[in-house]
């Protein structure tokens, strides 16, 4: 998959995008129906899918869904609003000394598999920064993307281990691990292949 992400929107060919909310983040909203409140920054948002579902829930004032592809964004835009949802082109890499702080959770999905593997650590750095002190990230992560055609090496997407991930974030990432499980809702496809992550701010 080509990582130039603005113009795979521009063409249409964007197979990571499947017109639905990610099924383990509706699946987790389910199982925990009042605690993601206030401010929700959603990294790599794409056409916003879930920051319109996470938007239309009780107690959420505002999600930033944030892409570097302005083409993602402004298509993201004609989607009928569902609750206080923003979207903004931009790099997660030199965010705004404004996010600085900002929100209570943060939402990933198929943002961090889609970067290179080299700027992981700056991912942490970056979504932690936009947390507030206590405030939780969660994600699903797209452990393994791999197929016969597809292999370690060549991505987007790139696959990674729980241990990794847990390494990463809890070690010198700086958060606590609250939550860690297999969702049972995937998209066609992905059953089995993610992993819930719910880790907290320090
Ligand atoms: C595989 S797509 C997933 C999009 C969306 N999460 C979904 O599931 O449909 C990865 C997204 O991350 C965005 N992205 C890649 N690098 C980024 C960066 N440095 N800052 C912000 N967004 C980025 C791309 O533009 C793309 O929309």
């Amino acid at each position: 998959m080509s990582t130039n992400w603005d113009q795979q929107y521009h063409d249409g060919e964007t197979p990571w995008d499947k017109g639905a909310p990610s099924p383990p983040l509706l699946e987790w909203l389910d199982l925990h129906p009042a605690e993601m409140q206030g401010r929700v920054f959603v990294p790599g948002c794409g056409l916003g899918h879930d920051v319109r579902v996470i938007a239309a829930r009780p107690g959420i004032d505002a999600v930033i869904g944030f892409d570097l592809s302005p083409k993602a964004v402004a298509l993201a835009r004609d989607f009928p609003a569902s609750g206080g949802e923003t979207y903004v082109a931009g790099d997660l890499f030199a965010l705004p000394d404004a996010y600085r702080g900002s929100c209570d959770w943060v939402w990933e999905h198929t943002c961090f598999c889609a970067i290179s593997p080299s700027l992981r650590d700056a991912y942490v750095e970056a979504v932690s920064s936009v947390l507030k002190p206590g405030g939780q990230f969660l994600g699903v992560f797209y452990l393994d993307p791999y197929d016969e055609e597809h292999q370690p090496g060549d991505g987007p997407p790139h696959g990674s281990t729980l241990e990794e991930l847990i390494d990463r974030f809890t070690g010198r990432g700086g958060f606590t691990l609250v939550e860690s499980c297999l969702p049972t809702r995937a998209y066609p496809g992905r059953e089995g292949l993610e992993w819930i992550l719910r880790l907290v701010r320090n």
